[in-house]
């Protein structure tokens, strides 16, 4: 079952031209540090901290499909967080929305803020 938008909790990060993009742009929700990425789909969110040894994915380098650790090369899939091995490592993704004022908003999983 997909989640619903009910199912997360959103976090206010300005516009898309008050981010930095290099070639993502690195966020705080709360104590999470996330990674926005602009694509030809869209803006995607995924956890910033490689699952590898912990380097910036924000500060990788982006492919139309993904983006490659800055640090060994490992490569994540930015719809699905899908890593090396054929997935057998995977990072977080979250998902994006543009509010009607052009401020976009990271949904984060209720159970992964401390109030639910
Ligand atoms: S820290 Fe990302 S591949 Fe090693």
């Amino acid at each position: 079952m997909q989640p619903s938008a009910t199912d997360y909790r959103w976090h206010p990060i300005g516009s898309a031209a008050d981010l930095r993009f290099t070639p993502g742009a690195r966020v705080a929700c709360g104590p999470h540090a996330i990674a926005v990425f602009r694509t030809a789909e869209g803006f995607r969110a995924i956890d910033d901290s490689c699952p590898h040894q912990g380097a910036s994915l924000a500060e990788g380098d982006q492919f139309p499909d993904g983006i490659r650790c800055p640090w060994h090369g490992w490569k994540f899939d930015l719809d699905t967080g899908r890593g090396p091995g054929g997935g057998a490592v995977c990072t977080s993704v979250y998902p994006v929305r543009e509010r009607g004022d052009g401020g976009l908003e990271i949904g984060l999983p209720r159970a992964m803020t401390s109030d639910g």
